[in-house]
């Protein structure tokens, strides 16, 4: 059987012509490359570490803003298996003009740098135990949700804070908007260089905060294990624990949570609980984000 005319397996099965028209048409694709996007415009999700809220947060903005996702999630099934580096693989794929690209990646990649070399924009959807700027926006975005004044917002942060990306978005967010921050735990848990509000133990840090936010112990970005014997008993935190606290106080923890260890799972029960707000608003926040990126792609 003959083969189909438009299928290409082989150079051989094309003739000069055909391999014209061709070269003509994608010529002409080229110079109505706006109106041609105007039909699928795309967002390349590149996730080159574990995600479970942030990527499908932004893959439902993408979504919810009419863009189609491509999705890249780890090296299995890419070239990166054959030694091309991340940035190769970054740049390649801004070659193919998507409008974001949106990029999860280890602290060993210049994300500056790399935003210097191309002209999409990317968004951080976290970036080594840098950075984590939209949690960081997305749990700020909760707590004014939930009525309050940012500025008056005093969050006391629990646990691992030296390897938390999302708490050093957050040093950065509270200059701006103004909230304070408090760190409690123990002294391995601080950041090199620390000098800010510090509370050993959380009797006092719960004294004095407004708003909480546990975080995970990041096992994979300590030399050694951790032990956890003694934290979850000085720091994990319970419904118990909670009892005399603030009864408008706001619990957070940007995810993913370790159930026994930073929380017992009853404090879910608790109206103070927004965990799963965070993640609602996160979408939202997403959402305005490509909005912005679209409107600015649309002025050039
Ligand atoms: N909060 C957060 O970044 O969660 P994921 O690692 O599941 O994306």
């Amino acid at each position: 059987m003959p083969h189909p005319s438009a299928s290409l397996i082989d150079i051989s099965s094309s003739n000069n012509l055909q391999i014209e028209a061709l070269f003509s048409s994608a010529v002409e694709l080229s110079k109505s490359i706006e109106a041609t996007k105007s039909l699928s415009r795309t967002a390349a999700l590149l996730f080159f570490e574990p995600s479970t809220r942030t990527r499908f947060s932004f893959e439902t903005a993408v979504a919810r803003v009419g863009l189609h996702p491509l999705l890249l999630e780890g090296a299995l099934g890419t070239s990166l298996e054959k030694g091309e580096s991340i940035e190769d693989t970054v740049q390649n794929i801004a070659a193919m003009e998507p409008e974001v690209l949106i990029l999860r990646c280890s602290d060993a990649i210049d994300l500056i740098g790399l935003q210097s070399k191309i002209k999409i924009p990317i968004l951080n959807a976290g970036w080594g135990s840098r950075s984590h700027p939209t949690q960081a926006l997305l749990d700020a975005l909760t707590i004014k949700a939930s009525g309050r004044n940012l500025a008056n917002e005093k969050l006391l942060v629990i646990g691992d804070v030296k390897h938390s990306r999302v708490v050093n978005s957050h040093f950065e967010l509270a200059k701006i908007l103004g909230y304070e921050i408090g760190i409690c735990a123990p002294k391995e848990f601080l950041p090199s260089e620390y000098s800010g509000r510090h509370f050993l133990n959380l009797k006092s840090g719960l004294e004095w905060a407004t708003s909480i936010m546990a975080l995970r112990v990041q096992h994979e970005r300590h030399g050694q294990k951790y032990s956890l014997e003694s934290y979850s008993e000085n720091y994990g935190l319970s419904l118990q624990k909670l009892k005399s606290w603030g009864a408008d106080g706001l619990l957070l923890h940007p995810g993913p949570v370790n159930y026994g260890v930073e929380l017992n799972a009853d404090v879910n029960q608790d109206a103070r609980c927004k965990i799963l707000d965070q993640v609602r608003w996160g979408v939202y926040l997403r959402q305005a984000l490509l909005a912005r990126v679209l409107a600015e792609r649309k002025v050039r």
